[in-house]
């Protein structure tokens, strides 16, 4: 399968940077969202990032006009038609991705590989919702998708091997670091990181340590780069309890469940840098 263009539906966090990474690569993209306005606050988001990029010398001006140039805006599904891969990265909610994979079925060409980038849900699923399972599999990024190199490439029992070679391919070739996985839940990094990071918070009402220690703690005693508090803040509240929440749900393991303190962080807005205060104010 040769990837000459890639339909991003959502660009919200996720599918923006996604969109970027694909235009900065090369590749003409086509963008989907809900309305012309949250099209346009992605298209901000892109041309905001990589005017930064031209600041700090990274990027030239003539790239920076590239890329964007690669980028076109719709609200019509239909307008994907002629992709030969559509990256999915709309709310994490099974309904809403299984309605959306089986319109995208019934649009895009017959060869065509649908991807989602969902992080805790089952990618199978979300398959067999089409005719085409073989040809479905996960592309998880992580975010930010323009700065963090990762990328989980997901395959269910029935994704098929060519379709699967083709899509780690295409993550090379956007320069991103594919690391092959089944589907299972959380994949590999959530289901190492989230029971980590739940277990860091639940010793600061153990233990009687602050936040702050806690973050001490494991940069100078475990090399860290980032304290475990600062980077749920950095993730936010909301989205990393979610994610322990599925994972609970799908496993039943105790340390997967949100800790009670981080609930509470939730319920009171404390959602980390994007309200200002988390474990620690911004
Ligand atoms: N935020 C993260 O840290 C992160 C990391 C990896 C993966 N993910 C996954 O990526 C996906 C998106 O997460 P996000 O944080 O970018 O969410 P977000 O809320 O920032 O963006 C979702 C966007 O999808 C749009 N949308 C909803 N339904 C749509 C539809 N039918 N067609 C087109 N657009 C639609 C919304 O308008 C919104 O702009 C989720 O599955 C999430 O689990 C998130």
């Amino acid at each position: 399968m040769d990837v000459g263009r890639v339909g991003v539906v959502g660009l919200g966090t996720m599918g923006a940077g996604i969109a970027q990474v694909c235009v900065q690569a090369g590749v003409e993209t086509v963008g989907r969202e809900i309305s012309e306005e949250l099209a346009a606050r992605g298209r901000n988001t892109i041309a905001h990032y990589l005017g930064r990029a031209v600041a700090r010398e990274r990027i030239t001006e003539e790239e920076h006009e590239e890329a964007l140039g690669r980028l076109s805006l719709t609200t019509e599904l239909g307008d994907l038609a002629g992709c030969d891969l559509v990256i999915e990265a709309i709310v994490e909610d099974l309904d809403a991705k299984r309605a959306l994979f089986a319109e995208l079925d019934g649009i895009v060409a017959a060869t065509a590989v649908l991807a989602t980038n969902t992080s805790a849900l089952s990618v199978s699923e979300i398959a067999s919702t089409t005719s085409r399972p073989e040809r479905v599999l996960g592309l998880h990024f992580f975010n930010p998708a323009p700065v963090l190199k990762l990328v989980e490439v997901v395959r269910t029992g029935l994704t098929a091997p060519e379709v699967f070679d083709a899509a780690y391919a295409f993550v090379q070739r956007v320069g991103k670091e594919p690391i092959e996985c089944n589907d299972t839940p959380g994949f590999v990094v959530n289901r190492i990181l989230i029971p980590l990071l739940n277990d860091c918070v639940r010793v600061i009402d153990e233990a009687r340590v602050s936040p702050e220690d806690v973050d001490r703690a494991m940069t100078f005693g475990a090399n860290w780069p980032i304290g475990p508090c600062a980077l749920i803040d950095l993730i936010g509240v909301d989205v990393h309890v979610h994610a322990s929440e599925a994972l609970w749900e799908a496993l039943r393991e105790p340390r997967m469940a949100p800790p009670p303190r981080l609930v509470r962080m939730k319920q009171a807005g404390a959602l980390g840098r994007k309200t200002g205060r988390g474990f620690f104010e911004y």
